[in-house]
């Protein structure tokens, strides 16, 4: 059983994603995490961030299993991360190791932009979670400052909306929605009321699924 999750930064993909594998004894891969850690590995190299051949090295040298979250949490990161995320050798290899992670029984979560229409076009359940550009602003503001940062609402805003455009006009695995995906828009939804609606999501593709 295999759940795609895919939506622009800090639409809340994934909290749910995260609960949702919980819920269903499944496991759980943050695809972003991998496009982070090449990026922090070479801005920590002093490598240019279009070097493909140096971030197609950096894919093969980086222990994704050994991933520092915090660190790669940092505001920056996630900038450098769309950056390198656009070169087309870089995504074939990370594509690579997130599809042999989901294929592992008994099955996985996975969330990022291009889970349901290219790393798990096959996937049980796609969901596409959005929320407008101001409440994920507003969230991402508060995760940064619950965690000691100091960026602004206006900063985080704009650094959201240039990533969205980067991530959604790139030639290569562009954030999409998938045309079998089904879009959860969370604006007004808090956590605990956005993960129930994802579960009855996934009941009923599990349930269709039984009498197919
Ligand atoms: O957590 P947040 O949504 O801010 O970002 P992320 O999921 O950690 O992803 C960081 C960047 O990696 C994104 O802006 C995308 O450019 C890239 N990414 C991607 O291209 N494909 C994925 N499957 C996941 C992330
Ligand atoms: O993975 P993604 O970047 O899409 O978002 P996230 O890291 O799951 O959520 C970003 C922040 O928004 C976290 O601090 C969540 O607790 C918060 N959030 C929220 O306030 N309401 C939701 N419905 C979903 C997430």
């Amino acid at each position: 059983m295999i759940i795609a999750i895919d939506g622009p930064a800090a639409s809340g993909k994934g909290t749910m994603a995260r609960r949702l594998a919980a819920h269903f004894g499944l496991r759980y891969l943050d695809t972003g995490l991998t496009y982070r850690a090449v990026a922090q590995a070479l801005m920590a190299d002093g490598a240019s961030l279009d070097d493909e051949q140096a971030a197609e090295r950096m894919v093969r040298d980086v222990d994704f299993e050994a991933m520092d979250r915090t660190a790669l949490s940092e505001h920056a990161v996630g900038e450098a991360a769309s950056r390198i995320a656009v070169l087309p050798g870089v995504r074939t290899a990370l594509v690579e190791q997130q599809r042999a992670f989901a294929e592992e029984p008994p099955g996985a979560v996975l969330d990022g932009r291009d889970i349901g229409t290219v790393v798990c076009p096959h996937a049980l359940v796609k969901l596409f979670v959005t929320a407008t550009p101001e409440a994920r602003a507003r969230r991402r503001t508060e995760e940064m400052a619950a965690r000691g940062g100091s960026v602004t609402y206006d900063d985080v805003l704009a650094d959201l909306r240039r990533r969205d455009e980067r991530d959604s006009t790139r030639a290569v695995a562009p954030l999409a929605v998938a045309p079998d995906a089904v879009l959860l828009d969370t604006t007004d939804l808090d956590i605990d009321a956005a993960f129930r609606a994802a579960v009855d999501i996934v009941d009923a593709a599990v349930r269709s699924q039984d009498r197919g």
